[in-house]
């Protein structure tokens, strides 16, 4: 999917004691793991309703995921907004630009930026795409899905070596939502990110709208990709919502974050929960945007259904988030 940037809030609003902060205050807490609770994805809309917030209000949003590329910037307010988020709440650093399914080597400049940020802030996690989106130093606003070969495999996994050893920190791999099947395919998508984990230490960030999106539009179960999914290797969950498109007669599901969760997906979720134990649960929500409350009560929602499955214990006796 696309990830339109951000807006940045007008400079009317950003407080003063805030205007010019260019560096992570020093009172910026050092990286810690972030529990298995729900947060929400970070947009410069809400910085507001996060920041005006009372203790004890909004805890259904206990963590903030940004996306690493609208932060790569050097100052201004959406840094003066984060280090002060940053300062009250745990952080989680998505990236949507490394292209680690490309052909070519990854950009030094983008790594290193990343690397900026996360000496910045300090993330309790950090993710990326089983994708790709340049070429040739040319930059696409999507991301691509690759082929699930063993070629494929050795590719992405030097580069998420690569990545782990720049940052010297272990990141989580997203599954991707995908439109086609690729006749190259030498294995199924749980076997390929299986193997990714064992053969660089990553971990997964699993997408459940992604896998609801991608098994409608290839014809394939749900149920079967979650019973051959590696989920002690997930250290993320990501529920968001998607759009149908129709015509005569097909039908595709677009992954759009721009509504709210499906019922498949909270049904997905459910069953993740119950059989491997809840993990660190976001909500994303990137187009169309509503009001703050609106992803309060999502996560609300997630919350709920991951204490109902906390409470009888998860069937495959793993109930720890692999992050460090
Ligand atoms: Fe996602």
């Amino acid at each position: 999917m696309s990830y339109p940037p951000q807006t940045s809030p007008p400079a009317a609003t950003v407080p003063d004691i805030l205007i010019g902060a260019k560096k992570a205050p020093a009172s910026t807490p050092a990286p810690a793991k972030i529990p298995s609770i729900t947060g929400v994805g970070l947009k410069s809309d809400h910085y507001r309703d996060i920041l005006d917030a009372s203790p004890g209000e909004n805890t259904e949003a206990g963590w903030f995921e940004i996306h690493a590329e609208n932060y790569m910037g050097e100052g201004g307010a959406p840094h003066a907004y984060l280090s002060a988020i940053r300062e009250r709440f745990p952080l989680s650093i998505h990236g949507v630009g490394l292209s680690l399914g490309s052909n070519g080597p990854l950009d030094d400049a983008h790594l290193k930026r990343l690397k900026g940020l996360v000496e910045r802030y300090r993330p309790g996690l950090i993710s990326e795409h089983l994708a790709w989106c340049s070429a040739g130093g040319t930059f696409f606003n999507d991301l691509f899905p690759v082929p699930l070969t063993h070629e494929t495999l050795r590719k992405v996994g030097d580069h998420i070596n690569q990545t782990q050893d720049y940052l010297s920190r272990r990141i989580l791999i997203e599954n991707p939502s995908t439109y086609l099947k690729t006749v190259d395919d030498e294995m199924s998508e749980p076997e390929f990110l299986e193997l990714l984990c064992e053969r660089t230490g990553c971990g997964i960030l699993l997408d459940l709208n992604n896998v609801a999106v991608s098994c409608a539009n290839k014809a394939e179960n749900t149920a079967d990709y979650l019973a051959h999914f590696p989920g002690a290797d997930v250290g993320e969950i990501h529920l968001a919502g998607h759009s149908i498109d129709k015509g005569h007669d097909w039908e595709l599901r677009i992954d759009d974050h721009g509504s709210r969760v499906s019922q498949e997906v909270w049904a997905l979720f459910g069953t993740f929960c119950e059989r491997w134990g809840p993990r660190p649960t976001l909500i994303e929500w990137d187009t169309d945007v509503p009001a703050f409350p609106v992803l309060l009560e999502e996560a609300g929602k997630a919350r709920d259904i991951m204490q109902n499955a906390a409470a009888f214990g998860p069937l495959m006796g793993n109930a720890h988030a692999v992050t460090r």
